[in-house]
């Protein structure tokens, strides 16, 4: 169609959409298309506003590689990635659920560990952390032979993926439960840690003067098939930044209890999974920082 108003534009695109063959594909793009439209009206956004949008959106490229994901790390700093999360797990919000956000720093084919194991891979001072964890069904049954993938920041604060002072895949790796849905590793105590504001997320963060960190936090991931996979974080509740993660991540249920003994502090911690799609995520990143970057 020929345009005359400004109106006519957004009519226009989304007469296109009826060409696409896939329809959640179309409900999805036409959805995008509306608010999109309705939001530059909204805020009558500027010519120049919109070219200091689209630098924005080409800088989350550009600053992405193989070791860090800018779209996910901005994703959580607008508290997208939570919202997805609890509207597709603990019936929509209705139940506590143990699921969380990925987050940026997953990395897939971390290191198959014995029940017990150490997950510390090259020297990281720190106190000692013993966490025991059990994955359950719905009515608290034991789910035997669940795979968990554990990964966390060192107690400086930093992600072996960002960190080539750490051994590749320091304070990663894979455990499998036993018979009674437990498992168990040793590590060090992690903690909360700033995220990296020289990206997009960093000009989000500095405009409206946030903080950002996040609390120290465990990171899982927990598959078995027949069950639906979840990502799970698991919170200290000493951290100063608990109320006020710059991801969002932080939930009710994902508060977990460290006991300190001595300069020792164990961790007890349950997941419940639910029937469904035993889906792999996409991994956010796939290797390590080059030394010098
Ligand atoms: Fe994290």
């Amino acid at each position: 169609m020929i345009i005359e108003t400004q109106e006519d534009v957004t009519a226009a695109v989304l007469q296109e959409m009826h060409r696409t063959p896939d329809p959640r594909t179309r409900e999805i793009l036409a959805a995008l298309v509306r608010h999109l439209h309705a939001f530059a009206r909204e805020v009558r956004l500027t010519e120049r506003e919109f070219q200091e949008a689209v630098a924005l959106v080409n800088a989350i490229g550009q600053r992405t590689s193989p070791s860090h994901n800018e779209a996910m790390l901005l994703a959580g700093a607008l508290g997208l990635s939570n919202l997805v999360c609890l509207m597709n797990n603990g019936g929509n919000g209705a139940r506590p659920t143990q699921a969380n956000n990925l987050g940026p720093f997953w990395r897939k084919d971390s290191p198959r560990c014995e029940d017990g194991a150490s997950i510390v891979r090259s020297p990281t001072p720190g106190p000692e952390l013993r966490f025991t964890g059990w994955v359950k069904d719905p009515a608290g049954r034991p789910i035997a032979g669940a795979e968990v993938d554990v990964w966390h920041s060192s107690p400086v604060g930093l992600y072996e993926n960002q960190d080539p002072s750490q051994a590749d895949m320091n304070l990663r790796g894979k455990f499998t439960t036993g018979p009674d849905g437990g498992f168990s590793f040793r590590s060090v105590k992690p903690a909360g840690y700033p995220v990296p504001v020289d990206g997009p997320t960093g000009v989000l963060l500095r405009a409206q003067r946030r903080h950002n960190f996040r609390p120290a936090h465990i990171h899982f991931l927990v598959h078995k098939p027949g069950f639906k996979t979840i990502a799970s974080q698991v919170y200290d509740p000493g951290d100063p930044h608990l109320e006020t993660d710059s991801q969002f991540g932080v939930t009710r249920a994902l508060i977990g209890n460290f006991v300190k003994a001595g300069e020792r502090y164990s961790l007890e911690f349950s997941f419940v999974l639910e029937p469904g799609e035993s889906r792999l995520p996409n991994p956010p990143i796939s290797g390590k920082a080059s030394p010098g970057r």
